[in-house]
């Protein structure tokens, strides 16, 4: 009998322990990457999602922050927290761009993730005035210029034919 009570208090001691030696401050599994939303994109769907994710014990909490301001994700916002992840919808240019960082935070601490930003691209119309025309003899190579229009972001070059 004496036996199988000390084997009681040893297990639940052990149990005390493995249970203390998980508690963890917080380290990021998944941390929010910058995004480029197309202004004049024809999606109905103008939502963008930070992700962020965190591992510890406590489970962590989350917060966001635009421009080092805290955002706070009430209902009827346009912000939505989900686990750690941030959804942005109904995308404003004025009142979205910026920088966000995830913070992620427990009775041990607060980790604050990368910077990721949030810009808009958008490209402009060429222009269509007409060229004037080019000589070239039949066989001989020739180099058309083509300027980008006005725009923001990277923009891609096709050459096609
Ligand atoms: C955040 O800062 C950037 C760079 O200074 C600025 O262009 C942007 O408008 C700011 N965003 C907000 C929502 O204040």
């Amino acid at each position: 009998m004496m036996l199988l009570w000390k084997l009681l208090v040893l297990k639940s001691l052990m149990g005390c322990l493995a249970e203390s030696s998980v508690l963890q401050s917080p380290v990021f599994t998944k941390q929010p990457g910058s995004i480029v939303f197309p202004v004049d994109s024809q999606e109905n769907n103008r939502d963008v999602v930070f992700s962020c994710e965190a591992q510890g014990s406590p489970s962590p909490l989350y917060r966001w922050k635009l421009n080092g301001t805290a955002i706070t994700p009430k209902s009827g916002s346009h912000y939505s927290l989900s686990g750690g992840n941030l959804r942005i919808s109904h995308l404003n240019k004025d009142q979205d761009a910026g920088t966000y960082q995830c913070l992620a935070s427990n009775s041990f601490g607060t980790i604050v993730s990368r910077e990721a930003s949030l810009t808009f691209a958008y490209l402009g119309n060429f222009k269509t005035h007409r060229r004037n025309s080019v000589s070239v003899r039949e066989g001989q190579g020739v180099v058309l210029l083509c300027g980008p229009p006005s725009h923001s972001g990277a923009v891609l070059r096709n050459v096609q034919g």
